[in-house]
């Protein structure tokens, strides 16, 4: 078993406390209050590893955006439909879903959108149908720019939007990354989570070199961290030293308030408003908005 370490919470530099990513952690001010909407900045959850926390982030960044007035839609990008299944969408019952979009003409993305129980919130859904659209794209005039196309006529209508991709570097993937103005990447704080990332960030730069220049990397977030266990600590500290500044000060930790809310088909920032959990996307929510990566 892993020595369980309790964080140390010193305060070296002046007044500012050492955040769990080991450095000193910054405050984010309460965002700007908006007075229109729109355009939308999308930013695409990725990470071809499964189980990382993109469905989970996607759904509870998007929540917690929309408490803070921002008009937000997510986009079920994955054919397993967890986020729309964690939204509370009956995803076997859709007769359209974004799969309609990407491989048939004559749709409009506004017909598939739905409400969800957090005011601001929408979902693009997605079931299984979607795990047949990578093979009827390949052969399709600018594939790789079907999705930037699908979400043109609602950009204005929203803040942002959030894309959780499937975990592959596929064809929908790249969609994704071509439809997107930046990246999120979350990372599980387990060794060899930055396994397959370099090829993820090269994925990410050939897409930037051929298809979509604006593209970048808006953050790299730690989830299910511990820290209460030198090993989660230690994980952290090398994406920091590898990756620096685009690590969010933000870290997500392990709780089983997660699988809970996904059950209960709710976001935490609503299933447990209170909880610590809750809070950290919140503040995901500010510090991505402090950096710039939403308005
Ligand atoms: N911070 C966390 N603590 C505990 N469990 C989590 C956390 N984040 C996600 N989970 C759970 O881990 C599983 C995988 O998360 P998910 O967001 O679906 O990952 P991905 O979309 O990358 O496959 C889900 O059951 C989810 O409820
Ligand atoms: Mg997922």
């Amino acid at each position: 078993m892993a020595p369980e370490v309790t964080p140390p919470l010193s305060f070296e530099h002046g007044e500012q406390p050492i955040g769990p990513t080991g450095r000193p952690l910054p405050s984010f001010p309460e965002p700007p209050e908006l007075t229109s909407h729109g355009p939308a900045r999308v930013i695409a959850m990725c990470n071809q590893k499964g189980g990382v926390g993109k469905t989970t982030t996607t759904i509870n960044l998007g929540a917690a955006l929309a408490e803070v007035g921002r008009k937000v839609l997510l986009v079920d990008f994955d054919p397993q439909g967890a986020l729309s299944v964690g939204l509370g969408v009956p995803t076997l019952e859709l007769d359209v879903t974004i799969y309609n979009l990407l491989v048939e003409r004559g749709h409009d993305v506004r017909e598939v959108i739905q409400g969800t129980s957090v005011d601001g919130l929408d979902v693009v859904p997605a079931n299984i149908d979607l795990s047949a659209a990578e093979v009827q794209l390949v052969g399709e005039v600018a594939r790789e720019q079907v999705l930037a196309r699908v979400l043109r006529p609602v950009l204005d209508d929203y803040d942002v939007i959030l894309i959780d991709c499937q975990p592959s570097l596929g064809l929908l993937t790249v969609n994704a990354l071509t439809a997107a103005h930046g990246v999120i990447i979350p990372l599980e704080t387990e060794y060899f989570a930055m396994r397959g990332v370099a090829l993820l960030v090269e994925t990410i730069e050939k897409i930037q070199d051929r298809l979509n220049p604006r593209l970048e990397i808006d953050g790299i977030l730690a989830t299910m961290f511990d820290g209460r266990t030198l090993h989660s600590r230690e994980v952290v500290s090398s994406v920091v030293d590898h990756f620096g500044d685009r690590v969010f000060h933000t870290v997500i930790s392990r709780t089983v308030k997660f699988p809970d809310a996904t059950l209960a088909a709710e976001p935490i920032t609503t299933y447990a408003t209170g909880h610590n959990a809750a809070n950290a996307y919140r503040q995901l929510a500010r510090e991505l908005i402090a950096r710039g990566g939403a308005a």
